[in-house]
C-alpha cells in the first residue's frame, strides 16, 4: 500500500496551552476509507487540521506525500493533496456565488483561468451541484447542498485525500445516505482516500473499512472496522457511544455483507429499535 500521509509522534498544543494531541502515530494509504471516532473533545478535528497543514505540529512530524507540513510556505502544495471539509460548511463558504466559491481554491493556487473553469465544471458535476445554481449565493441553499458546494470547492483542488468532518450531522436520513453514498463513489470510482469524522456508529459500520478511535488526544484503537466493533468492551471504556449503539453496530457488521448500504427503512427501523 502506498503511504499518502505519515504521522510520526505528533503532539499538538493550542496557543492557550490546551494539549489536544499527544504521541500520535498513524499511516494513511492510497484509496482507504477511514472513520475517526471518539468522544467530544478527543482530538478528531484537531488531528484532521494537522493532516492538511492548517495546524503545524507542536512536536513530531506530519509528512504528506513526501512533504513535511511544518515547512514554511507549503500550504499551496498541501491544499492540492489533502482537502478538509469543515464540521460546519458555513465556516468554509464565504464567496458570493456557488461558482466563485468552487473557483476560489484553484484561483488561489494561481491556475490559469481556463483550467479554473474546467475544474469548476468538473467538480460541480462530480459533487452533484447543478450549474443552474452557479449564480446563487451559497447562503440560500439548503444545508445538504451547501455541504456539496463545500465538497466541490475541495474537489476542484484535486486532493487525493479528502477529510469530511461530521458529514451527516444535522441532516435527515435521506440526506445522510446521499452524502455517504457520494463519498463512497469518490472512494471507489475516483480512487480518493476518504476520512470521515462521525459520532454515528451505523455510518461507520456501513461505510468505513478502517476505524481509528481517539480518546483524550491519543489513538486508542486503529484497525479494520469489523475488528474494532468486535471489542465493545474497549469501545465502551472510551465512551464512544452508548452500549446499545455499539451492539447495534456489531450486529450491522455481522448481518450485512461488508460495504453494504442500509436502506432508509432499515435505518429507520434500527433507529427506532435504539430509541425503544
Ligand atoms: N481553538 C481552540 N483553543 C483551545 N483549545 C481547543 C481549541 N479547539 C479545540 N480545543 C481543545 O482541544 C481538544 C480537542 O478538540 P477537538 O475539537 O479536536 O475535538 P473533537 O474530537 O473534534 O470533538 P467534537 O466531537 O466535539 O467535534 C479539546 O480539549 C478541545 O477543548
Ligand atoms: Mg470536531
Amino acid at each position: 500500500m502506498t503511504t499518502l500521509i505519515a504521522v510520526d509522534n505528533l503532539d499538538f498544543t493550542y496557543p492557550d496551552g490546551t494539549p489536544a494531541l499527544m504521541g500520535i502515530n498513524l499511516e494513511i494509504g492510497e484509496q482507504e476509507f477511514i472513520a475517526f471516532i471518539g468522544q467530544n473533545g478527543s482530538g478528531k478535528t484537531t488531528l484532521s487540521k494537522c493532516l492538511n497543514g492548517l495546524f503545524k505540529p507542536t512536536a513530531g512530524k506530519v509528512i504528506v506525500e513526501g512533504l513535511d507540513t511544518s515547512r514554511s510556505g507549503i500550504i499551496k502544495q498541501l491544499v492540492t493533496r489533502v482537502g478538509y471539509v469543515f464540521q460546519n460548511p458555513d465556516h468554509q463558504l464565504f464567496n458570493r456565488s456557488v461558482k466563485s466559491e468552487i473557483a476560489y481554491g484553484p484561483r488561489n493556487i494561481n491556475l490559469p483561468e481556463d483550467e479554473v473553469e474546467r475544474r469548476v465544471h468538473e467538480a460541480a458535476r462530480v459533487a452533484g451541484v447543478s450549474e443552474e445554481l452557479f449564480d446563487t449565493h451559497p447562503y440560500f441553499l439548503p444545508k445538504g447542498l451547501r455541504q456539496r458546494v463545500a465538497i466541490a470547492s475541495i474537489l476542484a483542488l484535486k486532493p487525493r485525500t479528502i477529510i469530511v468532518d461530521e458529514p451527516t450531522t444535522g441532516q435527515d436520513m435521506q440526506q445522510s445516505l446521499e452524502v455517504m453514498n457520494f463519498l463512497r463513489r469518490l472512494w471507489q470510482e475516483e480512487g480518493h482516500t476518504i476520512i470521515i469524522i462521525t459520532h454515528e456508529m451505523r455510518i461507520v459500520a456501513d461505510y468505513a473499512q478502517r476505524t481509528v478511535v481517539l480518546g483524550q488526544g491519543q489513538i486508542l484503537l486503529d484497525g479494520p472496522t469489523r475488528e474494532i466493533f468486535s471489542k465493545p468492551e474497549i469501545l465502551q471504556q472510551t465512551y464512544v457511544e452508548p452500549p446499545q449503539i455499539t451492539r447495534l453496530a456489531q450486529r450491522i457488521s455481522q448481518d450485512k455483507p461488508f460495504q453494504s448500504v442500509l436502506t432508509i427503512d432499515e435505518m429507520k427501523q434500527l433507529t427506532e429499535e435504539y430509541l425503544k
